[in-house]
């Protein structure tokens, strides 16, 4: 059994952080996004794994090297251009070599793991698997379509007006059969939109009377494409996380409450920190309050001031600042910090596609 990872896209929805980094390398309570797919293949025993990347290939080379680190192997494969979820299939045919695999999108956070449709799908010896799950919003996803018995029709891509209330997360499994799917004159097509679609997939294995198994996630599922989703899905990662720990130095006047974890090397001083909360290492903490629902990276300072809901990636410094920071994500090498100005103005320093939301 081997999986592959589509960790390409452009990830305009998180400009301008993705400017600089890919959307899967983004911090969900201080880890990358794609270290939750990672750990969800781990805990089922998939060893073979391939990263299916764009021109951001050289930060999860960094990041993950050749996976010995974390007990695997990883192949990496180049997607030149965004051509579809089908079209990550396509590419990864010699990877694949005759097994079978597990598809997963490389920013999805399954809080129940993936053990469960996994076993269904070794268990039936499908030929595909697809997973869904009830969701509100269902018209911007796949959406599967039952027969009056439940037998599993077609996948339909973002359909208008879905018939039920299931969609398809970024989590397939397929035999080395899928592959017959792009060969012949009946292979799928581009569609519309110019992509390989991961539902015609589905529907040229049901068309052709492949076995095709249907499983309904257990737990939560999340897919943070824009900031907004990010801190939801930071807040869920922290409300849920059993195990905190404290290697840092927190002083006699600071006040913890609730899951915190505070790095190595780090330094609390008389502040109050309101879990869940997680600290990086390295991290500067003084007079200041934060928390709940708050990661802040390694090599951050804040220094006399208040920070919740809220991601801070690595080496911001938010200094005297006098009004509570909130449902901010903050990149790289920010900082923020009050100045001796007299005049009440604000002051910029900021990139393209960036949102500054002031008070009233
Ligand atoms: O999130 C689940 C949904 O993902 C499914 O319900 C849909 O059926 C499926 O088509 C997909 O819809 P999206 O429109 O959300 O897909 P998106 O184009 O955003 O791509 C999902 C991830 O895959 C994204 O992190 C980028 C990566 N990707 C995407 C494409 C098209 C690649 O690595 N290569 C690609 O060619």
């Amino acid at each position: 059994m081997k999986a592959i990872i589509a960790a390409g896209g452009k990830g305009s929805r998180m400009y301008p952080l993705t400017f600089t980094t890919s959307k899967q390398l983004l911090p969900i309570a201080n880890k990358p996004l794609i270290s939750y797919v990672l750990n969800n293949l781990i805990a089922v025993g998939i060893k073979n794994i391939a990263l299916i990347v764009n021109a951001t290939r050289p930060a999860y080379e960094e990041l993950l090297g050749d996976g010995s680190k974390l007990g695997i192997h990883i192949t990496y494969i180049d997607q030149a251009e965004a051509l579809g979820l089908a079209h990550v299939v396509k590419i990864s045919e010699k990877f694949v070599d005759g097994d079978s695999f597990v598809y997963c999108l490389g920013d999805n956070i399954f809080t129940a793991g993936i053990g469960k449709p996994f076993k269904q799908f070794l268990r039936t010896k499908a030929d595909a698997l697809l997973t869904v799950i009830e969701h509100e919003e269902n018209y911007r996803l796949g959406v599967p379509f039952f027969d009056a018995r439940g037998k599993l029709e077609k996948v339909v891509e973002k359909p208008e007006h879905p018939p039920n209330k299931f969609g398809v997360p970024g989590l397939y499994m397929f035999s080395s059969k899928v592959f017959r799917a792009f060969k012949g004159p009946d292979g799928i097509r581009s569609s519309a939109r110019g992509e390989l679609e991961i539902t015609d997939l589905y529907n040229y294995m049901i068309t052709h009377g492949y076995k095709v198994e249907v499983a309904e996630l257990e737990g939560q599922w999340r897919d943070p494409g824009k900031f907004d989703d990010s801190l939801e899905t930071n807040k869920l990662i922290l409300e849920t996380r059993k195990n905190f720990k404290i290697l840092g130095k927190v002083d006699k006047d600071s006040v913890l409450s609730g899951g915190v974890d505070v790095g190595a090397g780090s330094k609390i001083t008389n502040s109050k920190i309101i879990g869940p909360v997680v600290i990086g290492d390295h991290v500067e903490i003084e007079n200041s309050t934060i928390g709940p629902y708050t990661a802040v990276g390694n090599d951050c300072e804040i220094a006399n001031s208040s920070v919740e809901y809220s991601i801070l990636l690595e080496d911001v410094h938010i200094l005297d600042v006098k009004n509570k920071i909130e449902a901010s994500m903050i990149g790289h090498h920010t900082m923020i910090r009050k100045t001796n100005r007299k005049s009440p103005v604000y002051s910029f320093f900021v990139a393209d596609h960036c949102r500054i939301d002031l008070p009233e």
